[in-house]
């Protein structure tokens, strides 16, 4: 469910025409709904009930500060995989003790930020990171707290390039090593072993991988605690997946999540973490472009838009789908044509949709790409030398610029010429 609805024959966010933004900010741009980002993080706190919690935002799904905020102020924490993210994540004002910090490739520098900034617990993937760890917090005098990302070696059953947890990806240990690495952090003094991590993947749109993990989480909890270790929280990762056609099956809710982690792992009395990223924002976000050109080609139309790839590159890396609606509502009855739809980028790879059946739409018109939120700004890029197209947040009645569209003198003077040029 979102905040995206027509009203009196256009689409708003909330209480807000797009039009109106479009003519205030330029298109394309990126637009949020404060209310679809809070419910979509309520759903996963309260499915969450009854056992102690926390709900870690992905921010690498969206991360402007004033999403975090919101977010924030709700009582979110923070899943962050750099530097970058920890340092975003404090500016927007979430506190060190609800930031985890994930990744297979940490660096001795960000390991160190965070430890000197504060942490609540590095999600360690590897023994090297384990030493690197020990030896930067020991440096600074401090114990680090951990959880070991286990690769539980299940199939995710979702795109090939976002699968993390078969024993081929490089995500995490494997699990049947896991006893042996905790051996080895147990003897760490620079380390404390708090917990177990597990993420298998994202949009996912069956809780059964779920299931087969988190189960094998709990036999290993047991075995951990009969070894020794003082298990306490478990990090149960993101990647509850989200329609993204009307006519989609709908994937499971974050309540039937909750229920599952509950079954699952309930009895251990551990608290509980989960990282959430695309099922908060996806579908919080739309981008919002207009319609350059109407080609006719050879059988077929091309709708040529002012967003592209660099844009939005979910199409074009993933085959990903996103519903493309126009902005003013079409009357009842509109009979729809089939669109290739199309951004200006020089790569045939700039193809938002094939014959996607549309109302008719000429030039200038604007449309709406649905379920944006997630994995949208945050990999866009400046490539055809294109700016970062904006953001803007949506709270009922009002809404506000949250990242500005950079001017070209700002980008092209980003670049420096050697003195021999
Ligand atoms: N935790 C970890 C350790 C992750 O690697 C991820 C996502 C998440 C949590 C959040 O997963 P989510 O709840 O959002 O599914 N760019 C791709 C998705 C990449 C996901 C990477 N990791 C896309 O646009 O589909």
């Amino acid at each position: 469910m979102d905040h995206f609805l027509y009203r009196d024959g256009a689409l708003f966010a909330e209480d807000v025409p797009v039009a109106e933004i479009a003519a205030a900010v330029g298109t394309p741009f990126y637009v949020y709904s404060t209310a679809t980002l809070l419910r979509h993080f309520r759903l996963f706190d309260e499915a969450l009930e009854g056992m102690e919690h926390l709900v870690c935002f992905a921010m690498k799904a969206a991360s402007n500060q004033a999403i975090l905020k919101t977010l924030a102020q709700a009582g979110a924490g923070m899943d962050v995989v750099s530097e970058g993210e920890y340092l975003r994540a404090r500016a927007a004002g979430v506190p060190g003790e609800r930031i985890v910090f994930s990744g297979v490739g940490k660096t001795a520098r960000e390991i160190r930020t965070a430890l000197e900034g504060g942490i609540r617990q590095f999600n360690v993937e590897s023994e090297p990171e384990m030493e690197v760890l020990n030896a930067v917090a020991l440096s600074l005098g401090t114990v680090a707290p951990i959880t070991i990302r286990v690769n539980p070696d299940v199939d995710a059953k979702t795109h090939a390039k976002i699968a993390t947890g078969k024993s081929e990806n490089k995500f995490g240990i494997p699990i049947a090593r896991a006893r042996e690495v905790y051996a080895m952090a147990g003897a760490m003094e620079g380390i404390d072993v708090i917990g177990i991590d597990v993420h298998i993947g994202s949009q996912l749109t069956d809780l059964a991988p779920f299931e087969a993990a988190f189960t094998k989480v709990a036999e290993l909890t047991e075995v951990l605690r009969a070894d020794g270790h003082d298990i306490r929280r478990l990090d149960l990762g993101g990647g509850l997946g989200i329609p993204y056609s009307h006519s989609n099956q709908a994937p499971p809710l974050p309540t039937d999540f909750g229920a599952l982690i509950k079954r699952t792992v309930g009895h251990l009395g551990c608290e509980i973490e989960i990282e959430p990223g695309r099922l908060i924002a996806g579908n919080a976000g739309l981008m919002v472009s207009q319609v350059i050109y109407v080609k006719s080609g050879e059988g077929r139309d091309f709708l040529i838009l002012d967003g592209a790839m660099n844009d939005l590159i979910r199409p074009a890396m993933y085959d990903a789908h996103h519903d493309i609606v126009p902005v003013i509502e079409p009357a009842p009855g509109t009979e729809e044509r089939p669109y290739d739809i199309v951004g200006p980028v020089c790569e045939s790879g700039d193809t938002f949709a094939k014959q996607r059946m549309m109302p008719p739409l000429a030039a200038g018109d604007l449309v709406a790409f649905r379920s944006a939120g997630a994995y949208g700004a945050v990999m866009s890029s400046e490539y055809n030398t294109r700016p970062l197209i904006p953001e803007v947040l949506v709270k009922d009645d009002q809404f506000a610029v949250i990242r500005r569209r950079p001017t070209f003198d700002e980008m092209i003077n980003r670049d420096t010429i050697p003195e021999w040029l």
